[in-house]
């Protein structure tokens, strides 16, 4: 199927099955690109060029299936200590998704946010960013959040550096901290925890991926390649969902 020439969310013909429980945030770690590249014999930068056609097939999904918010892990704060032509690689493939992507997904009504620390980053991949986070700001459908240079810890370290400076001018009191006031201060404060958090490649972590956030998400494994996601697997995924029963540490409600 070509979802690249068809405006998924302008195709009403499509109807999401019944029986499929739809997360509101679907979050993904798109691991195993250069696992992907070695099993092909090729480059690991192939892996991660496959990886972004993989990336633009997940956000046709979620425009089909009407998922309302996307976070994608693109980048970790962890990912510099790569070979430094790795690193300038998927820096470039950042920007040529963004350069090639920002006219189609701004048509398809996609919101664009890229949380994760902006100091340190190069001009030309902060220009980009603001571009499509400006272009994209008054777009109403799904929320393409990627997270790039991101960190759970560093989020977290952040908010309590903010939260710290209320303290000190005495706005605030240590007992007025609660979990509210922690998320507020995140990158993003309007967005709703992920119901879902995919990993792919058959690893078994968190790699400090939405730490905070992550508190009752219902983690799902698949070991296939990121570069080999496909609408089967994103499929599969929903239907795992669809099958958990979740309870906020509350019991089950008959
Ligand atoms: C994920 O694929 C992409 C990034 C972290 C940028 P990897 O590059 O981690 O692939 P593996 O884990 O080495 O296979
Ligand atoms: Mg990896």
């Amino acid at each position: 199927m070509d979802f690249e020439k068809e405006n998924a969310h302008k195709d009403d013909t499509f109807k999401v099955p019944a029986n499929l429980k739809i997360p509101n945030h679907l979050a993904v770690t798109m691991d195993g690109n250069g696992r992907w590249a070695v099993s092909h014999g090729k480059k690991r930068t192939q892996g991660h060029k496959a990886g972004t056609d993989a990336l633009r097939r997940l956000v046709e999904y979620s425009i089909k299936y009407k998922i309302n918010y996307l976070t994608v892990f693109s980048f970790s704060s962890e990912n510099w200590s790569r070979p430094k032509e790795e690193v300038n690689f998927i820096l470039r493939l950042m920007r040529n998704y963004i350069n090639s992507d920002l006219e189609k997904l701004t048509s398809n009504n996609v919101k664009i946010r890229i949380i994760g620390e902006r100091v340190g980053l190069d001009k030309q991949t902060l220009n980009l960013i603001k571009k499509a986070e400006e272009k994209t700001k008054n777009n109403t459908g799904l929320q393409l959040i990627v997270a790039f240079n991101y960190g759970g810890k560093a989020e977290i370290a952040s908010a309590m550096q903010k939260i710290a400076q209320k303290v000190l001018n005495l706005d605030i009191s240590p007992s007025d901290i609660d979990e509210d006031m922690i998320t507020k201060e995140l990158y993003i404060n309007d967005v709703p925890d992920p119901d879902v958090v995919l990993r792919t490649s058959g690893e078994y972590r968190f790699s400090n991926f939405l730490l905070w956030q992550s508190a009752y998400a219902e983690l799902i494994f698949i070991d296939d390649y990121w570069p080999d996601f496909n609408e089967a697997i994103f499929i599969k995924t929903l239907k795992e969902y669809s099958k958990r029963e979740r309870r906020y540490g509350g019991v089950e409600v008959k």
